[in-house]
């Protein structure tokens, strides 16, 4: 499968989820290629890069891809890995507009802020693009990330309420939530994913129970999830 975590905001989130789905697919002994196409920022390559110097288990493949030849090298790399998650800017940019066209599920990690919600029509605007050069659907699955923690407070029913308002076909909202919790931030600076952290706190196991159920939803139910696509 090829997942594109892509959004038009910063800091959503789309890194972070992308390193720890990519740690999650490699322990479920898949063979899995990080594409990290936010060449400005390069977090994801220097995530991985880390991973590496420190010699973590399993060892992950990755490659930074940039420009207008972006879709190309996707579909050459994409019989040769098990599944390979792309992790864009926080930007319209020319690697998210290449990656809509080859992608298999779109991720779009947001928080039911006014200013992420605003975003949704430039969404809607890339997927309309993409769809002209595809033949085959294109759901956005909106995932609540950085969600907040206070009893309170339900990002994702947020969401899916925002999305049933505006009645925007081809968006979903995942069932599967993350929390914003200080184990990311933690994994993030050892190059690992927060299954790879001792779990004797609490907040980590909660993180890896996300991250886990995220994995599951979009790797686990992939038939469920193209089944949905195919409605759509
Ligand atoms: N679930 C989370 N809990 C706590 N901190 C988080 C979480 N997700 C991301 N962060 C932190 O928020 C910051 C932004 O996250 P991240 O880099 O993943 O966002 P991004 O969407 O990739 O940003 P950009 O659009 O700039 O590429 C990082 O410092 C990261 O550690
Ligand atoms: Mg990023």
């Amino acid at each position: 499968m090829i997942l594109l975590a892509g959004s038009v905001k910063g800091g959503t989130g789309k890194t972070v989820t992308s390193a720890n789905l990519g740690v999650e697919r490699a322990r479920a002994g898949k063979q899995v290629l990080l594409v990290d196409a936010d060449a400005d920022q390069g977090n994801l390559n220097d995530w991985a890069a880390l991973r590496s110097e420190a010699g973590i288990e399993p060892a992950l493949t990755r490659v930074m891809l940039k420009g207008r030849d972006t879709a190309q090298q996707l579909l050459r790399l994409r019989d040769k890995f098990d599944d390979i998650i792309i992790d864009c800017g926080g930007f319209d940019s020319q690697e998210l507009r290449q990656a809509l066209v080859v992608a298999d599920l779109w991720l779009i990690p947001m928080k039911p802020s006014q200013f992420q919600i605003w975003t949704l029509d430039k969404l809607l605007e890339l997927r309309e693009l993409a769809l002209g050069f595809r033949t085959t659907p294109l759901q956005g699955c909106l995932l609540a990330a950085r969600a907040s923690t206070h009893p309170a407070h339900d990002d994702r029913a947020t969401l899916d309420a925002v999305l049933r308002q505006r009645g925007l076909d081809g968006f979903r909202v995942l069932n599967a939530v993350i929390h914003e919790r200080a184990a990311y931030t933690m994994a993030e600076g050892q190059g690992m994913g927060v299954s790879e952290l001792p779990r004797s706190d609490r907040g980590v196991r909660s993180a890896v129970a996300e991250i886990q159920s995220l994995h599951q939803e979009i790797f686990e139910d992939a038939r469920e999830t193209a089944a949905a696509l195919v409605e759509a």
